[in-house]
């Protein structure tokens, strides 16, 4: 991961800001992602922190975070996330999921968890964390530090979920899935059973940022996602009120697109450690946009009337073919990012929509590496 890349000045800007929305147009939010500090210990080929990582001195501090908590709760938001990097790098940790807490949002807290001790564990079961998500990316020792780059990885994690279920706290395992470890599916559900959680997420890589970077060893075989998709029919059935297990097909693979954020500024927003508010966790990558930030605006005014989360919010920005699509409604255009990253422009029909007319790229990536159906910009970015 030692080819950094820089931006391609190729890649179409934004078109210009969206006249400003009336608050009434403007949904209530669900959902705050805190991502509280890039630092991590681990090192996953997919990982979702941009390229480019926020230094540790400019992250927010408690007391901004807090102001932050009350701010979200303030404008609707019930559920946080708190996330990273790692976030229990975070000495404070204790104090920002209490922050939170009172100001009266539900907790979850997004981790890696090697650096989850019986004395954090409990400081944050003390603090009010409401629920534990532990990443966990193989079945076997061999495979989960091999896929992290970092000793004992597997065995911390395994102890981790214990301190967590020993707390009474809901577990939800995180297993992000690609071609290295999708062969042990089974294997990784067997063990979300005996971890004791109660909620399965199966994630397959989103190819942005590290992952599009490293996608010629994580993109699945087709064979691969076909298993996959079979192992987990037939676990949901066995596992029916004991295990949760949440799956959908990759995107590569599907005949149309995610909503992605449930819909560009309509229910999601996201944190970064220095105070940046984007809609997504990788909407930085779009260029032309403008991103505010917590330390000179209100959360409740990014929300409402900044650029950024304006640009891609209900239909007019749309060209077709989803500008006439009855789906537009159901899925928003797909995701932003990825339309940007494969198709130069984020304001195109996402190319994993069978209907684009770019759909062939996704085709082609899904199939394996073709020169040909790829465009110049991208092929000169990933050789
Ligand atoms: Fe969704 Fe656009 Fe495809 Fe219609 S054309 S299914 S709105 S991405
Ligand atoms: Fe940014 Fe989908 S990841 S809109």
């Amino acid at each position: 991961m030692s080819d950094v890349l820089t931006p391609d000045l190729r890649l179409r800007a934004a078109p210009s800001p969206a006249p400003e929305m009336a608050p009434a147009e403007v949904e209530i939010p669900l959902g705050l992602l805190a991502e509280i500090t890039h630092r991590c210990p681990l090192q996953c080929p997919y990982c979702s922190n941009p390229v480019a990582l926020e230094r540790p001195k400019a992250e927010l501090t408690t007391a901004e975070w807090a102001r932050v908590f009350g701010e979200a709760a303030a404008l609707g938001v019930v559920q946080l996330h708190i996330s990273g990097g790692e976030p229990l790098v975070r000495t404070d940790i204790a104090d920002i999921v209490r922050a939170a807490r009172g100001a009266g949002l539900y907790v979850n807290l997004i981790t890696a968890a090697v650096g989850l001790t019986p004395e954090k564990a409990d400081a944050l079961a003390q603090a009010g964390v409401e629920h534990v998500q532990i990443s966990v990316q193989d079945a076997t020792s061999e495979g989960c530090n091999r896929i992290t780059n970092y000793k004992n990885a597997f065995e911390k994690k395994m102890e981790a979920a214990k301190l967590v279920t020993d707390r009474g706290l809901p577990l939800t395992v995180n297993a992000v899935v690609h071609r290295q470890n999708l062969d042990h599916i089974e294997e990784m559900i067997v063990l979300a059973e005996a971890l004791g959680a109660h909620r399965l997420e199966v994630a397959h890589t989103q190819y942005y940022g590290w992952a599009y970077q490293n996608r010629a060893a994580l993109m699945p075989e087709p064979r691969q996602v076909e298993h996959a998709t079979e192992a987990v029919r037939a676990a949901r059935e066995r596992l029916k009120g004991k295990l949760l297990i949440d799956y959908v097909v990759p995107d590569y693979y599907a005949k149309y697109p995610k909503p992605c954020m449930g819909g560009w500024g309509r229910q999601f927003l996201a944190v970064t450690p220095s105070g940046t508010v984007l809609p997504c966790h990788a909407a930085a990558s779009i260029p032309g946009l403008v991103f505010d930030n917590v330390r000179e605006k209100s959360l409740g005014w990014i929300w409402r009337r900044s650029d950024a989360f304006n640009r891609y919010r209900g239909k007019s920005w749309m060209r077709e073919p989803c500008r006439t699509c009855p789906r537009a409604e159901e899925d928003f255009g797909g995701c932003r990012c990825q339309a940007l990253l494969l198709t130069g422009d984020a304001s195109n029909t996402d190319p994993v929509c069978s209907l684009s007319p770019q759909h062939a790229i996704t085709r082609t990536l899904a199939d394996g590496w073709s020169r040909e159906a790829v465009p110049d910009f991208v092929y000169r970015r990933y050789q």
